[in-house]
């Protein structure tokens, strides 16, 4: 398997009692992880936080070298697309999310898009019925990719040092070779299958028996791509031989992404969108992810709580989190699509007032049913296989990235003579919407497949500022459950006072509304809670790590703390 579509079901175990199913945890410790005094990397003008050590040593190296936090955005992005090719990428899409010393913020949308050809019924069966995995793997799965046309538009609208020094230190990766982690070599392991069924020409640098740990892997044809992108910039992915290279994996394949889908595709600036909690300033990305809008219908939900005094993930903080969770999560399956293609009501959602009346319905001792929360009928699919970096510069400018392919390894399918996995985004579109659920509710044509739209995303890279100044940046992948990741590191700092790394390290809970469903990692609860709250008539599933949060908090002394999430191989670098 190379897509983690379904959750790890296999440490839960379930017994009937009076009625509700409650969870047995079997490894459940009585404590929780919340007290740890742990501390993240320390450093007094500059990080770099990304998911691969060899990755944020080339962010470092950049902001040394006297780039701005947009420099090393862009060249740790590009590593990550060598090193980290479970997500990072170059055949994928991403969300930037900029906050300059001065104080204003742009949003960077280089999100895939459909291919002109695609249609919305195309992964729908001649009985009906959608056939998954048309969406999921091989040629079809991909949509138009955004990553080079955001670092690009990234680079222009923002850069300070050359755009070539900015892409060397990849090619120099790729063309030398490096030695795998743990983590990337099973990765790869996992993925052979996977290669051999959806590549029309087999990608034989990435074929092998066996890796291992401390292997050395050489990506050559992907060097070649990007002396191409380091030439040409745009042009060197969208035109010329790197165009023709994708149009010719596309036609074998029978893919639908043509050379007019290329040369069409524009990265797109948008403003983020900003709110406010506890005293805090929140700027986060807006559609086409619902992780912003959803994020802050979190965060206005709990403003009228006191979750501190309440405590870290007890028995009434968790209460109060999984409902608020419950409405963000059915508006979220409803509303939101391409702000390009349909109306989204953003300021609605995102006014306070709106979660405050959403939570009157809020009863402090019971669960409510997903089936009496109104909206939609997406069911969670949504892959968690992405990737996040936070970055900060001596000048306090801010970046925090989210990019992804979708899928581990996208859709398995490498371009032929580039050496660059494609994304398997199209997934992320509601591949059958108008289909009423069992409640007679009909959702997702928000968000369903039409040529060039942009599907919808959960990405949220965010940045919070404190009295106008740069507090906190942060970010996950996760599919739809980077929203509660994010959610909960922001509580983790803003409300239960926790340091960048405790607020990582601390475990997670999740729900969104459907399933009707919490899923925990071990120990994120108390087993005394976890039995109240199912009583309450929640129900629990326990599940593996949820997410791997990349984030910088800057304390009041000015210094920086790196929180590099232990779920991952990732990795904090600074000075
Ligand atoms: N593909 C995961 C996301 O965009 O949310």
């Amino acid at each position: 398997m190379n897509m983690n579509y379904i959750f790890n079901y296999h440490l839960t175990k379930f017994y009937r009692f009076n009625g509700l199913f409650l969870l047995l945890i079997i490894s459940i410790a009585s404590c929780t992880s919340k007290s740890e005094s742990v501390q993240g990397l320390m450093a007094d003008s500059a990080m770099v936080v990304s998911a691969h050590p060899l990755a944020s040593d080339v962010g470092i190296h950049i902001l040394k070298k006297g780039g701005n936090a947009i420099d090393a955005a862009i060249a740790t992005q590009f590593a990550l697309a060598v090193v980290y090719p479970v997500a990072g990428n170059l055949g994928g899409g991403g969300f930037m999310l900029v906050r300059m010393q001065d104080g204003s913020a742009q949003a960077l949308d280089y999100r895939e898009k459909a291919p002109a050809a695609a249609t919305t019924n195309m992964y729908v069966g001649e009985t009906g019925e959608v056939i998954e995995n048309l969406s999921r793997y091989g040629h079809l799965a991909a949509g138009v990719p955004g990553t080079v046309a955001g670092l690009v538009a990234a680079h222009e609208k923002y850069g300070s040092l050359p755009w070539a020094d900015l892409v060397q230190p990849s090619i120099d990766l790729a063309s030398n070779g490096f030695t795998l982690t743990k983590k990337e070599a099973e990765g790869l392991n996992e993925l052979q299958a996977e290669l051999q069924q959806y590549n029309t020409i087999m990608p034989e640098n990435m074929i092998k028996t066996k890796w291992n740990e401390g292997d050395t892997i050489y990506y050559k044809d992907l060097a070649q791509t990007l002396i191409r992108i380091r030439d040409n910039k745009r042009e060197g992915f969208y035109k010329g031989e790197t165009a023709q290279l994708i149009t010719e994996e596309m036609q074998r394949g029978k893919g639908l992404i043509t050379a007019e889908d290329l040369s069409n595709y524009q990265a797109t600036w948008r403003n983020p969108i900003k709110t406010t909690y506890r005293d805090h300033t929140i700027i986060s990305m807006p559609p086409p992810s619902s992780g912003g809008i959803a994020l802050f219908q979190l965060l206005h939900a709990t403003e009228n709580f006191s979750v501190k005094q309440l405590g870290w993930n007890t028995q009434a903080t968790a209460h109060i989190m999984i409902e608020a969770e419950r409405r963000a999560y059915a508006d979220r399956a409803y509303y939101l699509g391409d702000p390009d293609f349909v109306s989204v009501p953003v300021e609605q959602l995102i006014d306070k007032k709106y979660m405050t009346e959403r939570m009157k319905s809020f009863n402090p001792s019971k669960a409510s049913l997903s089936s009496a929360i109104q909206h939609g009928n997406l069911t969670m699919k949504e892959s968690e296989q992405t990737t996040h970096l936070s970055i900060v510069d001596a000048q306090g400018n801010a970046v925090a990235v989210t990019t992804t392919l979708n899928g581990g390894y996208g859709s398995a399918v490498v371009v032929a003579g580039a050496g660059f996995l494609l994304n398997n985004e199209m997934d992320d579109f509601s591949a059958k919407p108008g289909t009423p659920n069992m409640y007679g509710a009909v959702g997702g044509e928000a968000n369903k497949i039409e040529p060039n739209k942009r599907m919808l995303s959960s990405m949220t890279p965010t940045i919070v500022e404190k009295d106008g100044k740069l507090k906190l940046v942060v970010g996950t992948p996760g599919g739809t459950t980077i929203i509660t990741s994010v959610y909960q590191t922001i509580l983790n700092v803003i409300d239960h006072e926790m340091g960048m790394q405790a607020a990582v390290n601390a475990k997670r809970f999740h729900s969104q509304w459907a399933p009707d469903v919490v899923f925990v990692e071990e120990k994120a609860l108390k087993e005394k809670d976890s039995l109240a709250l199912a009583k309450m008539g929640h129900t629990f599933k326990a599940r593996g790590p949820i997410g791997r949060v990349d984030a910088i908090l800057i304390l009041p002394n000015g210094k920086l703390e790196g929180g590099a999430d232990l779920r991952g191989d990732d990795a904090a670098r600074g000075y």
